[in-house]
């Protein structure tokens, strides 16, 4: 855990970091954004004691770091730096195997280490082992600047914006071997980049930051869905849920004042409650044995109501619709889309994961839903 506390930094007289407090968890990906100046690589080497705070405190684990020997933090944490910062006389392979060489590895251990991690970032070991840093391209060199943050295994890693050089397409490749490496190995990263898409795509938790401040500091989800202020939405870009489209689960669209009744009730009831809510449709409910949940049993719809019915003296129980699809809260927007889709659906129920019925997405619910996140002046083309 990295837990910063009233961190304030001050360069000739101009206070760059104002009472800072963040927390970051075991395991947690986070990542820190902001306008350029903002200090997120202040922020960063503050973590790792390259320089101190003006005032505050910074603990890893329980241990404030002032009281540790910054040499031997900062062989804990890997750090890639901002512009990859390789020794220009070393060539790749000694360049990665800096930190295990200071913690004496022997040779063949590091050798491997560093061809291991290498292949990782997507360079073949015969080819660049043994080239100089002048002899490989930006992007090249960022990718040996990751490996070298990774070489001792670091629980722990801070990245400097390491992807900023790269092409999308190794630069998407080199996203989702981080991730995967970072929960499969349970590290924490802390990852600066001024992208707010891969921000979305890889972070547990995104840290806005604005002259200084932290702004927000929340789940990828909650930034889209509840920026805390204007500054956040323009930030974000208001059209990013349209870009987005599955941060929005079933629980952000559903109708929770659905109507419905009960399945024993009667049919004039039922027709009775469909016309005070102006509704076409009814759930049709059960209590649980404990009354502590209700389950959708079925769907009535109003068509189905005749007076025939009501005359024959017809249950609800004959009238609904025993088939009826239903999801789980978390179920994503275009798989929603998809469902209702293929099933030509009019509705879908949507459950917890003990299928206690939480609320209703319908066709035309899913129309507005989707008018109110279209961005402005972009039309559908068909
Ligand atoms: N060593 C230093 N001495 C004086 N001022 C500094 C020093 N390091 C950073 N600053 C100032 O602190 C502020 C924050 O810098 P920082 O490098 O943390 O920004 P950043 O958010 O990482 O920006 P970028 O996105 O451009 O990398 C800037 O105004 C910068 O000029
Ligand atoms: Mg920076």
């Amino acid at each position: 855990m990295i837990k910063i506390k009233n961190v304030s930094k001050i360069f000739n007289g101009k206070k760059v970091l104002k009472n800072i407090n963040l927390e970051i968890k075991s395991g947690e990906f986070v990542v820190l954004i902001g306008q350029s100046g903002s200090g997120k690589t202040t922020l960063l080497k503050l973590i790792n004691k390259l320089i101190k705070p003006t005032s505050g405190e910074i603990f890893i684990g329980e241990e404030d770091i002032s009281k540790r020997n910054s040499i031997s933090l900062r062989r804990e944490i890997g750090y890639v730096i901002q512009k990859e910062g390789l020794m220009p006389h070393m060539n790749i392979g000694e360049n990665i195997e800096l930190i295990p060489k200071l913690l004496k590895w022997n040779k063949n251990e590091m050798e491997n280490r560093s061809k291991e991690l290498l292949n990782l970032v997507g360079l073949d070991p015969i080819d660049y082992y043994d080239r100089y840093p002048s002899e490989l391209s930006g992007g090249q060199r960022q990718r040996v600047g990751i490996a070298r943050a990774l070489a001792n295994n670091p629980d722990m890693i801070l990245m400097d914006e390491p992807f900023s050089a790269l092409d999308p397409i190794t630069r998407e490749n080199l996203q989702q071997e981080i991730l995967s490496l970072q929960k499969e190995l349970n590290k924490t990263i802390v990852f600066v980049t001024h992208d707010m898409d891969e921000a979305l795509k890889i972070a547990d938790k995104i840290a806005i930051l604005k002259d200084g401040e932290i702004i927000q500091y929340d789940t990828p989800e909650n930034i889209l869905k509840n920026p805390i202020n204007e500054f956040v939405e323009n930030f974000v870009g208001k059209n990013r849920l349209w870009k987005n489209p599955d941060i929005l689960q079933a629980k952000d669209i559903m109708r929770k004042d659905f109507p419905k009744v009960t399945v024993n009730g009667r049919l004039i009831t039922a027709l009775e409650i469909m016309d005070k809510a102006n509704m076409k449709y009814l759930i049709v409910v059960e209590k649980d044995r404990y009354k502590h949940k209700e389950n959708a049993v079925g769907v009535i719809f109003k068509w189905d109501i005749t007076l025939k019915a009501i005359d024959e003296g017809a249950t609800i129980e004959k009238i609904m619709k025993k088939e009826f699809q239903s999801v789980f809260f978390d179920e994503k927007l275009t798989n929603i889309i998809k469902l209702i889709e293929d099933h030509t659906l009019k509705l879908v129920v949507v459950t917890d994961r003990n299928k206690k019925l939480l609320g209703v997405i319908t066709a035309n619910r899913l129309i507005t839903m989707l008018a109110r996140i279209i961005p402005q002046g972009e039309g559908l083309n068909d």
